[in-house]
């Protein structure tokens, strides 16, 4: 072998270690250490769907707010009492985690300590809006999952009373543009929201406005009597309450009419740059295409990957 060749060698080498030991995210990872894993996790979500038809939304809601804190790590999974992540403000109504631990049950009995809980979320959510009429993208997988889960780091999450120049500040700290900001609020073409979330929108926006002025004026009333002032907070509304079980670009046409939900879909449309991509979406340009994109993107938030982090045996708790 001449010098050159030992060199090729070494690097080829050095690379493969580099690969072992920091490991990446990839489509298909788990095809040789867990074939089913895909499957098993489609058809939980799909059993879980026929029998409550409100899954799809929340268990691509759970992706999302794993993500933003500490990374797609599984996080958002851990139940530890008081001071749990999952006890944060931000959090109220995440629901799906019996689903995801079902499937991780599933998951062990083929390939016990394989496949890791964010993993699973990251399909589950994938298939949730493949479900719910969106697009079918292949998921990258291969994350670990995280050791940490406390109610304080939940503060990166976006909050719906947030201004747009925070909702940017917080997706751009995760990476994300502000395209990315507007697509991925998409999400709310499917999906509910509890009254808990609106009385400052509706009746205490702030010291020269009662409501948020985004609001059309013939939404106004009916969201009101949607949700009442000291009426129920646990009542539920459709967040697209055009085409509220099809996973399309109506909430981009509602967010421009004034018929956003969510004050924080609203935001998108007080400031000129996000505007003009709602704007965009809203004469039907890739919304499905994009979006898809945007969530492979969301799903490499901070992911621990290779020797990094570890895989959970069961979803709720650390080992
Ligand atoms: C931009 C910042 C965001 C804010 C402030 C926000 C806030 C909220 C709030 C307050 C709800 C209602 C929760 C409830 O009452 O149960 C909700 C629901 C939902 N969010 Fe977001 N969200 C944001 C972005 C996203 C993103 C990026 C995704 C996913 C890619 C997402 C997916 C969903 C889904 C699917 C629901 C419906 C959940 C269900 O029906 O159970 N959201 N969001
Ligand atoms: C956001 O608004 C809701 C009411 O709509 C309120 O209960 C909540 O405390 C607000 N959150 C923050 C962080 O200000
Ligand atoms: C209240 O909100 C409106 C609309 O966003 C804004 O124009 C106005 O300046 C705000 N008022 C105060 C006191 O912040
Ligand atoms: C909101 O407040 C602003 C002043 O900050 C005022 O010009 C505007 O007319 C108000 N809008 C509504 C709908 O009350």
């Amino acid at each position: 072998m001449n010098l050159q060749n030992i060199c090729l060698l070494f690097l080829v080498l050095l690379l493969l270690f580099i690969n072992i030991t920091q490991g990446q995210l990839e489509i298909g990872f788990y095809s040789q250490t867990c074939p089913d894993a895909e499957s098993i996790v489609k058809s939980v979500v799909s059993e879980a769907t026929l029998e409550d038809p409100t899954m799809p939304p929340a268990l691509l809601r759970l992706h999302f707010h794993d993500c933003f804190v500490e990374g797609c790590d599984g996080s958002i999974l851990i139940e530890d009492g008081a001071d749990s992540e999952r006890r944060a403000f931000g959090h109220e109504g995440l629901r799906g985690f019996e689903q995801i631990e079902k499937a991780k049950q599933e998951i062990e009995t083929q390939c016990p300590g394989v496949v890791s809980c964010a993993d699973i979320v990251a399909m589950a959510a994938r298939d949730a809006v493949a479900l719910a009429r969106g697009p079918n993208y292949a998921v990258e997988t291969g994350r670990r999952d995280g050791k940490v889960s406390s109610l304080k780091l939940a503060s990166d999450m976006p909050d719906v009373n947030d201004s747009i120049e925070t909702l940017k500040s917080k997706f751009k700290n995760k990476g994300l543009s502000n395209q990315e900001l507007v697509i991925l609020s998409g999400a709310h073409t499917i999906g509910t929201a509890a009254c808990f979330f609106m009385p400052k929108r509706l009746y205490e926006f702030n010291e020269t406005n009662d409501s948020d002025p985004q609001i059309s004026p013939r939404f106004l009333p009916e969201l009101r009597r949607m949700c009442p002032k000291n009426g129920d907070i646990n009542a539920r509304i459709s967040m697209d309450l055009v085409t509220k079980d099809k996973f399309d670009d109506q909430i981009m046409r509602n967010i421009k009419k004034g018929f956003a939900v969510l004050a924080s879909d609203a935001r998108l449309y007080d400031d000129r740059l996000t505007k003009q991509v709602v704007d965009l979406y809203a004469e039907g340009s890739q919304f499905a295409q994009d979006f898809a994109r945007a969530m492979v993107r969301m799903g490499r938030i901070g992911v621990k990957l290779g020797s990094n982090g570890h895989i959970r045996r069961i979803c709720s708790a650390f080992n």
